[in-house]
């Protein structure tokens, strides 16, 4: 798959809702009701991190509920991408972009929303055909301000930001013209998720789904 190819897929995704859920899931017992709580709320595309042992699992099993959206994030070596497709994930999230790891989500058709957090990444990703990325650590490096001044020399490129977007901040975001939707864990709280609590994470979606853009 192309990068441009791969970025009209991930603009899809990112289309879908304001937010994207970023997912660490501990036991993935609890994936289906927690992405059928999510997607009930408004928020289909769904990103499970590979940073627990459950991860893998969680997407399986997420990748079986209806309306759902499905792409893994934390996405570092080529082995994450291969075992992140054999899961069924549709999507794939980096923190950042390696030549390897694009290399791979090329070979294995998975499109991916590679991250950036300076001018120069997101150019090397754009002169790659990378036009949808992810702005990461969006509120350590800068925020809205910093987002919004790279939006005037690199209109090009559409942003995820994610990494301490909250329900309080994410309308800013969603207000530049050069951000497509946000990524965020406020929505999926762990206390929440080990609780059972569907009904509440449902509604947390529903506020979040329902932020103009
Ligand atoms: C992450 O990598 O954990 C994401 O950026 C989520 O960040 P958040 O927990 O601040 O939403």
């Amino acid at each position: 798959m192309t990068p441009d190819h791969a970025s009209e897929l991930t603009a899809r995704v990112c289309a879908l809702a304001p937010v994207v859920p970023v997912l660490v899931i501990d036991d993935a017992a609890h994936a289906a009701s927690l992405a059928q709580a999510l997607v009930a709320g408004g928020l289909p595309a769904l990103e499970v991190t590979l940073r627990t042992p459950a991860a893998l699992e969680a997407i399986r099993e997420m990748a079986k509920v209806p309306g759902g959206v499905v792409g893994a994030g934390t996405l570092l070596t080529e082995k994450d991408v291969e075992a992140a497709k054999e899961a069924g994930a549709t999507f794939g999230v980096s923190p950042g972009a390696t030549r390897r790891l694009m290399d791979a989500c090329e070979a294995n058709d998975l499109p991916l929303l590679p991250g950036a957090a300076t001018p120069s990444e997101a150019m090397a990703l754009l002169e790659r055909g990378y036009t949808v990325q992810k702005f990461f650590p969006a509120e350590a490096n800068g925020g809205v301000p910093t987002l919004k001044a790279w939006g005037a020399p690199i209109p090009q490129v559409q942003f995820c930001p994610t990494g301490g977007v909250s329900l309080s901040n994410a309308l800013t975001y969603l207000a530049l013209s050069n951000v497509i939707c946000v990524g965020g864990s406020w929505v999926a709280p762990a206390a929440m998720v080990r609780a059972g609590d569907w009904a509440g994470i449902s509604k947390l979606a529903a506020e979040a789904a329902a932020l103009p853009r």
